[in-house]
């Protein structure tokens, strides 16, 4: 939520933190602004709506500035004005501040400074903290140590960034809660919320410590904690390779991360098998631990939530361990019941969604043991787990979650294997299981060559009214991720649940130019899948189904037919079938005329509740 930029340097630090917010917008794209240093003082230029916007007034930022910072809104407080946006100034307009996050007790600390006769412009939290940061800059600088009083004032959740017209050439930024990663150049210095927007001015990253203060300058950076005592530092080197986080040709960052999916495949197996064949797991719990635990509770929240369901049948298919999937938001104030030798699992593609971080906080205070399963490097989540697992999927910049949610279920997959494995499960084809992952990357091409029937169909259905998205087992995992992809993408109205619910409810919807999509990979259930597809085509709905390449009677009672190739485990044949169900989600957005990579209403990484 929300993108964060700056820069101090020799370049021209508009159009580098313009450029860097960019690679932010999926960030947040209801108005963006930027504060630079002019005549003395600062100048800020913002604008509602995507950074188009913001572009067309640019040319009014001078070109000599050598630090800026800069901000893409997702709305929280205050509805996507011109007003609204960030950067906020203070009561002087001595700082200038950028925000993300929620400053929860921001209208008790406004009525107590309009009282002090401050006057706001703006109805955000943001310029609430402007005005109190600005207030204790009143009493003397320097501006890190003024920052450092105001925070002390603020609940919530939050990065800020400030400049000063006081300091010139000097960036104070605070991290509790949301993201913030320094970038470490040569003669220039930057930050960001993300590290996609750093990979074009250096690899070398300082990932923010909770409540810590950075102080940047060109050609100096110091961290110190909350009491304002230097903290030490250990900057990571990032080696993605910067193509990763660029579109590459093709025409949104969506479509490229589904087509990346073969690769993210053998990417999230590396160096996680041995020799022999057997899984290896870097830095898990040591074996003991994996004997003791009775009980699995997996945490997350949209699709890593789904692939999380995809950990329940994989655990307790091949394992017999009770697994129990939750959403982090329910989770943290449920109250759940926790066996002490039980594992947590949390799932998180960013590692800094705000609800699932809540709910490992709560474990942790449990002494529940934890586990993340993430993909961003050195995120939240993958340093306050006890152990954590990456997903290796590199950056995922869509909005909409793809090649992170099979990277998910692989790595879900390893894991189990890897603990019957510790366990020597009887019955568990190990092997077998090891084979049909290696393989998985060559189907998951096959899959993508689905794409021309893909875009037929949808262009056959593109109107529909409401989409159900059914299946059994598995497949009734995945329905839940098609219906989430084609809802947030392509603004269609979705109902989803096991097949066999249908006739227990929202059958009742189902009326001409209702499409039903069906995921049908497995086929001990194909005839009672076949039932169900009849049940809907008796009432005028029109059916799609998602199938293998194997499977006989579901295709016959099918309108049209999709068919991924069958793996060696059914179940990885039924995580193939997300292939063309993402496919159908891009291609029926496309023809509507949507806003694929940036959706109404959403932002990449929810670091708010
Ligand atoms: C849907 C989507 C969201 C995220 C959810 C969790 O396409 O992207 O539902 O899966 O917000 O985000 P992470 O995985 O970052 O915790």
């Amino acid at each position: 939520m929300c993108g964060i930029a700056g820069y101090v340097g020799k370049k021209n630090a508009v159009e580098v933190v313009f450029d860097q917010l960019k690679r932010l917008e999926y960030r947040g794209y209801d108005s963006a602004g930027i504060a630079f240093p002019q005549n003395g003082g600062i100048g800020v230029l913002k604008r509602a709506g995507k950074l188009v916007n913001l572009e067309s007034v640019l040319g009014q930022a001078p070109s000599d500035a050598r630090y800026a910072i800069a901000h893409s809104r997702w709305a929280t407080h205050g509805a996507p004005t011109d007003e609204n946006a960030h950067p906020h100034f203070d009561e002087h307009e001595d700082v200038a501040v950028i925000h993300n996050g929620i400053i929860e007790n921001y209208l008790e600390l406004k009525e107590d400074l309009e009282k002090r006769g401050h006057v706001f412009r703006s109805q955000t939290d943001t310029e609430v903290a402007a005005h109190v940061i600005g207030h204790e800059y009143a009493d003397g600088g320097p501006l890190e140590e003024a920052v450092r009083r105001a925070v002390k004032q603020f609940r919530g959740a939050y990065a800020l960034v400030v400049i000063s017209r006081r300091e010139p050439g000097k960036i104070v930024a605070v991290r509790n809660a949301s993201p913030l990663v320094i970038g470490l150049g040569k003669g220039e210095n930057m930050l960001a919320s993300d590290i996609p927007a750093l990979l074009p001015y250096t690899r070398e990253v300082l990932v923010m410590e909770e409540n810590s203060i950075a102080t940047l300058t060109d050609d100096t950076v110091a961290v110190t904690d909350g009491d304002g005592r230097e903290l030490p530092f250990h900057p990571q080197h990032i080696d993605w390779d910067l193509a990763s986080a660029e579109r590459g040709g093709y025409e949104h960052f969506l479509l490229k991360e589904i087509h990346e999916q073969p690769h993210v495949i053998r990417q999230c197996q590396a160096g996680r098998f041995n020799e022999d064949g057997s899984v290896h797991l870097e830095g898990v719990f040591s074996e003991h631990v994996w004997m003791e635990i009775d009980r699995v509770n997996i945490i997350a929240c949209g699709t890593a939530f789904h692939a999380g369901l995809m950990g329940k049948t994989l655990f307790e298919q091949m394992l017999r361990l009770p697994t129990d999937v939750y959403y982090s938001s329910e989770f943290r104030y449920g109250d759940p019941v926790l066996s002490p030798k039980s594992l947590a699992i949390f799932i998180s593609q960013s590692g800094e969604t705000a609800d699932t971080l809540a709910a490992l906080r709560l474990c942790k205070s449990k002494r529940i043991r934890t586990l993340g399963i993430v993909n961003v490097l050195g995120s939240s989540i993958a340093r306050e787990c006890d152990r954590t697992l990456y997903t290796q999927a590199g950056p995922e910049i869509s909005v909409a979650s793809t090649k992170a949610y099979t990277a998910q279920v692989i790595v879900l997959t390893l894991l189990a294997m890897y603990i019957a494995q510790i366990q020597e499960m009887p019955g568990v084809r190990l092997q077998d299981w090891a084979k049909a992952l290696s393989n998985l990357s060559g189907l998951a091409d096959e899959a993508l060559k689905t794409e021309c029937e893909v875009l037929e169909i949808a262009e056959k259905v593109q109107d529909m009214k409401l989409a159900f998205f059914l299946g059994r087992g598995a497949d009734a995992n995945l329905a839940l991720e098609g219906a989430l992809k084609l809802k947030e993408i392509a603004y269609v109205p979705t109902q989803e649940s096991p097949a066999g619910e249908m006739k227990h409810g929202p059958l009742a919807l189902v009326e001409p130019g209702v499409v039903a999509f069906f995921g049908a990979t497995d086929p001990s259930v194909s005839d009672k899948i076949v039932s169900n597809i009849r049940e809907v085509q008796a009432r005028g709905g029109t059916v799609v189904a998602f199938t293998t390449e194997d499977e006989t009677i579901v295709p016959r009672a099918s309108d049209y037919v999709l068919r991924v190739p069958t793996s060696g485990e059914e179940f990885l044949s039924s995580l193939l079938t997300i292939i063309p169900m993402q496919l159908m989600a891009y291609h029926v957005a496309r023809l509507r005329g949507c806003e694929i990579d940036q959706p109404r209403n959403l932002a990449k990484s929810v670091t708010v509740e």
